[in-house]
C-alpha cells in the first residue's frame, strides 16, 4: 500500500473499536519485562512502535507471548536482562528507544540500540544529559542513534527538565528505579503520567502530580495485569471526522482518558464539537470511557501553553479541524512538532497548501483560517503516521480525489486504521 486513494464521504456512522493505547502499551511491557513473575497484558496495541518494543525486549532475554491483543509477559526482575546478541532496533518508535535507553543505563552489560532513518535523525541529548547526570555512558553520533549505552551503577537525580517530554520524564525515572535515592523530575507543564501510574500496579509507589514525578530506588517490581484502553490519539481522527462530516454520529468505545491526555477533548470542546463521554471507569489507575461525536459547526479557538504537551499528537488532526472552523485558529508554543517523526509543522503546512487551505507557519506552531472547502490532492505522508491519517481524514471532505503517498506507515501506529475508515463511511 505505497498509496491510498480517498474520495469524499456522505457521513459516518457506527462504533469503532480501535487498538489498545500505544504509550500505555510500551509501559506495560517494560515494566512487565523487568518485574518479577508473570504479566498478562490485555488490548495491547499492535502497531508497529510496540511491536518494535517487544523485538528488543525479546533480545534482552524476556520470554513474551502474543495472541493478537493478550500478551504474557515472564518478567525477569530487576536484575535480570541479559547482554544483547546482537544491535537492538527501535525501529520508528522513540518511545522504545528513550524508555528502554533509561532502563539499559543501569545494566552490568553493554549494549546498542539504533532505529530507522527517522528516529536516527531525532534528537537523544535530551535523555543522554540527564542520564549522564546519573552516571549513565553512553556513546553518540552528536546526539543521535544509534547509542552504545555502557550499563553502569547509577545516582538519584532531581532534574528540572527543559522540555515537558514523557519520554524525556520516563527514561529518568525508569532509570531510578536501579539508582539508589528518590529520583525527581519535573517539567514546565505536565507530559502524559503513564508510567508513574502504571509503577504502582507493579507495586512501586511514585509520586505524580501535574509537572512532576519521583520514584525512590533501588525497587523492585512484582508481576501484574494490566488491561490497556483504547487510544485516545487513534480516536482523534475519527472524533474530528465525525465532527466535520454533516449527518454525523460515531461511537469510539473504551478509550482511555487520562487528564494528561484529554487535550484534545478539551481543544475540540473549545471549538463547539459535540462530543459526550459514558459509561466511565477506571481499571490499572488508567479511567476510560466511551465517546460519542456528532456532526459539529466548529469555530476557531487558541491553542498555546501548558495544553500543547497534552494535545502534542494530536495537532495534526486537530489542524485539519481548524480549516473547517470560522475564524482564524492559533496554534503556538508547539516547536517540538518539528522533532517528531518529521517536521509536523513543515508536514502540515505543505499539505494544507496542496489542498487550498489558508494557513500561515510560524517558528513555533500555525495559524489556520476556515472555513475554506478543500481540493483533492496528492499529499506526501513525509513517512509520518499522523501526517498519513490527518490527511486522509481532510480527504474524506476534500472535493475529488485525495492520494496518500507513504500510506503505509499508518501501520507505525494504527494498523486497520483504513479498514475501520471503511466501515464506518457512508457514499
Ligand atoms: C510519548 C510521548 C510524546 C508523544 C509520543 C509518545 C510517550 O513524546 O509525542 O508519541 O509514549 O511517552 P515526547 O515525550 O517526545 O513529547
Amino acid at each position: 500500500m505505497a498509496e491510498k486513494t480517498l474520495s469524499p464521504s456522505r457521513f459516518l456512522s457506527g462504533t469503532v473499536s480501535l487498538p489498545g493505547d500505544k504509550s500505555i502499551s510500551h509501559r506495560a511491557l517494560l515494566l512487565a519485562g523487568i518485574a518479577s513473575g508473570e504479566s498478562c497484558i490485555s488490548g495491547i496495541s499492535t502497531s508497529e512502535d510496540v511491536l518494535s518494543t517487544i523485538s528488543c525486549l525479546r533480545k534482552l532475554g524476556v520470554k513474551i507471548k502474543r495472541s493478537k491483543t493478550d500478551v504474557v509477559v515472564q518478567g525477569v526482575g530487576r536484575e535480570g536482562l541479559k547482554q544483547p546478541r546482537s544491535k537492538l532496533d527501535a525501529g520508528n518508535s522513540g518511545t522504545t528507544m528513550r524508555l528502554l535507553t533509561g532502563i539499559l543505563s543501569a545494566q552490568t552489560f553493554i549494549s546498542t540500540i539504533d532505529g530507522d532513518e527517522s528516529l536516527r535523525k531525532r534528537p537523544m541529548r535530551r535523555i543522554i544529559d540527564p542520564l549522564e547526570q546519573m552516571g549513565a555512558q553512553i556513546e553518540n553520533n552528536n546526539y543521535r542513534a544509534p547509542l552504545k549505552i555502557i550499563g553502569r551503577p547509577l545516582r538519584a537525580i532531581d532534574y528540572a527538565s527543559p522540555i515537558a517530554s514523557a519520554q524525556v520524564k520516563s527514561a529518568i525515572i525508569l532509570a531510578g528505579l536501579y539508582a539508589r535515592g528518590i529520583t525527581r523530575v519535573t517539567e514546565r507543564s505536565a507530559s502524559r503520567d503513564h508510567t508513574e501510574r502504571m509503577l504502582g500496579e507493579f507495586g512501586v509507589k511514585a509520586q505524580y502530580s501535574m509537572g512532576g514525578a519521583g520514584v525512590k530506588g533501588p525497587a523492585d517490581l512484582q508481576a501484574c495485569d494490566i488491561d490497556i484502553p483504547r487510544d485516545i490519539s487513534a480516536a482523534a481522527f475519527f472524533l474530528v471526522a465525525a465532527c466535520l462530516l454533516p449527518d454525523s454520529e460515531i461511537e469510539i468505545t473504551n478509550v482511555g482518558t487520562n487528564p494528561t491526555r484529554i487535550g484534545v477533548l478539551d481543544a475540540l470542546s473549545s471549538m463547539g464539537a459535540r462530543i459526550k463521554k459514558s459509561r466511565e471507569k477506571v481499571i490499572n489507575n488508567e479511567p476510560r470511557t466511551d465517546l460519542i461525536a456528532k456532526s459539529s459547526s466548529l469555530h476557531q479557538t487558541t491553542l498555546q501553553g501548558s495544553i500543547i504537551s497534552n494535545i502534542i499528537d494530536e495537532i495534526p488532526i486537530l489542524s485539519i479541524a481548524a480549516t473547517q472552523a470560522e475564524g482564524t485558529t492559533i496554534i503556538r508554543d508547539a516547536q517540538e512538532l518539528r522533532v517528531k517523526e518529521s517536521d509536523r509543522i513543515k508536514a502540515i503546512v505543505s499539505n494544507l497548501k496542496k489542498m487550498n487551505a489558508n494557513v500561515k507557519e510560524s517558528k513555533d506552531g500555525l495559524l489556520i483560517t476556515g472555513p475554506t472547502p478543500l481540493t483533492g490532492a496528492t499529499i506526501d505522508s513525509y513517512g509520518d503516521h499522523r501526517i498519513a491519517m490527518s490527511f486522509a481524514i481532510a480527504g474524506l471532505i476534500a472535493d475529488g480525489k485525495t492520494v496518500i503517498k507513504g500510506a503505509e506507515c499508518v501501520d507505525i501506529s494504527f494498523p486497520g486504521f483504513f479498514d475501520i475508515l471503511d466501515e464506518i463511511r457512508n457514499d
